[in-house]
């Protein structure tokens, strides 16, 4: 195969020029030589054309090797450069290496010619790949570096260990305005507000274990002592031999978003309370007729005996006690319930028992519509970790939008049918699931993934705000959950809650 080869010869003699281009010519190459002999020449032919390999003489009338040496390396090319000169001596040459000739070779020994410049090749390219591939490094180096500082979120890289090793402005800003302080070698922990390192250990375990860990919640404590809260998440960065190095922290602020989350929760359990009023004054009727009926049967007696038998009085004074405090307890739920409860205030606690609660708010109601309650509570559940009174509320919120949906089929079919809602709660896979389905309306296809939005409402002005099941969704969130929903027009919906039990948590 024929190479073909530009090569720039500064020599003076052209019968030497064309011996070296002889010699070229018999390695194989199709060369196409072109002779200089003085600075400007050369010069000129450098910007002229691309040249595959230079040969210079050692000395000439109107020049020297060094300074053709001295224009090739302040050219900025990088094109192998070999002298071929007659005797020098060994100081000399030494001199022309130091200057930056690739090789040395005499006139009139030019064995090595061949293996000369098929290395000299050889390593030009290598120099050329390693160039290249330093230009493309520094080039995604760079886009990295702006994608970092281009993000709104706050972006903190760690070593293993979790101390600080870089920090974009953003992340520099979100915990403090002056962006003169740098976080770089303090550990991430400390920017962290107190008893949060549980959630910063459970997110570097789960991206040590599986390379990512997504929408932590989190809060900062910020330099002027501000708590901000964050949804973190977390990905595992690894060296080019795949070795893990860092963790790369995302930190997006969602104070301002909690805020809203928050009220918006209170308000929806306000609006949830207002509509469960009726429902109250049921499940409060019930226990005070039972007490107006024994003090009733009590004057009754005392009417027709003058003389009341003491064992009688005591049977129907427990029964107005055992009221007495059946109405408190509804009255004391309520009240702790209505109440804004602290949001970080997090304790382990029974969906089972927080079932049976939201249940006493609506028992009497549910009666008084003759819709039948069915409980199917597995025994032994393990315990979960959150607010007990927001469990509530999602569950309180499931039953009202059963009992919705009851009402609306009821209203809509002539004949009459049985309106059931069965609340299920179980252990699946270690996981707790709860289910709770209704024989109501149903929900078409198209709707259901709308749910959860806030402010959807089949219902009319008035009724529903459509904040329930939005609500329900970021309290589920919040533990870590999911929920799912599946229905069938004119047959019921079922809602599967969806939780990770303790143990799968810490695992
Ligand atoms: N069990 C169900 N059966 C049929 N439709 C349902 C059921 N649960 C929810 N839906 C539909 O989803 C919509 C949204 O429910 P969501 O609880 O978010 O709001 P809402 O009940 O309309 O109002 P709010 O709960 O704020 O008073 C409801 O309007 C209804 O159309
Ligand atoms: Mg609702």
């Amino acid at each position: 195969m024929e190479y073909k080869l530009s090569v720039l010869i500064i020599e003076d003699n052209e019968n030497d020029a064309e011996l070296n281009a002889h010699h070229l010519r018999k390695m194989g190459y199709n060369i196409n030589y072109f002779r200089v002999e003085t600075p400007a020449e050369m010069k000129n032919a450098l910007k002229m054309q691309a040249w595959d390999l230079i040969l210079s003489d050692y000395s000439m009338p109107r020049f020297d090797v060094l300074s053709a040496l001295a224009i090739y390396h302040a050219s900025g090319l990088d094109i192998p450069f070999i002298v071929i000169s007659g005797a020098i001596g060994e100081e000399k040459a030494v001199e022309l290496i130091k200057a930056g000739a690739h090789d040395f070779l005499l006139k009139d020994h030019m064995t090595r010619f061949a293996s000369v410049v098929k290395r000299e090749f050889r390593e030009a390219h290598l120099r050329q790949q390693l160039a290249n591939a330093n230009t493309s490094l520094s080039i995604s180096e760079e886009r990295y570096r702006t994608m970092i500082e281009a993000s709104p979120d706050g972006i903190f890289l760690t070593d293993l260990t979790g101390v600080i090793t870089e920090v974009s402005a953003a992340g520099l800003a979100l915990y403090s305005s002056d962006t003169g302080e740098t976080l770089v070698g303090k550990p991430f922990a400390a920017i962290l507000a107190s008893k949060e390192e549980g959630i910063l250990s459970e997110i570097f375990e789960k991206t040590l274990k599986q390379g990512l860990a997504q929408n932590f919640e989190l809060r900062l404590l910020k330099k002027n002592n501000q708590v901000l809260v964050a949804e973190a998440s977390s990905a595992l960065l690894h060296d080019p031999v795949g070795k893990p190095i860092s963790f790369m922290i995302i930190i997006r602020d969602i104070s301002q978003r909690k805020s809203l989350e928050m009220q918006l929760i209170h308000s929806e359990r306000m609006a949830g309370l207002g509509e469960m009023a009726s429902g109250i004054a049921h499940e409060i009727n019930q226990p005070l007729n039972t007490i107006s009926m024994a003090m009733d049967n009590i004057l009754g007696e005392v009417a027709s005996n003058e003389k009341i038998e003491m064992e009688y009085l005591q049977k129907k004074s427990d029964k107005i006690f055992e009221n007495i405090t059946r109405i408190r307890n509804i009255i004391d739920h309520i009240r702790v319930f209505s109440r804004g409860h602290d949001d970080y205030i997090l304790t382990g606690f029974s969906i089972n028992t927080s079932i049976l609660n939201a249940i006493s708010m609506v028992s009497e109601q549910f009666k008084h519509h003759a819709i039948e309650l069915r409980l199917n509570l597995a025994d032994h559940l393990p315990q979960i970790t959150g607010n007990t009174y927001k469990f509530e509320q999602v569950i309180l919120n499931l039953l009202s939008n059963a009992k919705d949906a009851l009402l609306e089929k009821e209203a809509g079919v002539a004949e009459y049918f049985e309106k059931t809602i069965e609340i299920k709660s179980f252990e699946q896979n270690s996981m707790l699931m709860v289910e709770v389905s209704d024989n109501g309306m149903g929900i078409a296809a198209e709707n259901i993934p709308q749910l959860t939005l806030p402010f959807y409402t089949s219902k009319d002005p008035g009724k529903g705000t459509g904040l329930g099941l939005s609500v329900s969704y970021q309290i589920i969130k919040e533990l870590h959950g999911q929920i799912e929903f599946s229905s069938k027009v004119a047959f019921g919906t079922q809602v599967m809650i969806i939780l990770q039990t303790q143990n799968e948590k810490e695992a």
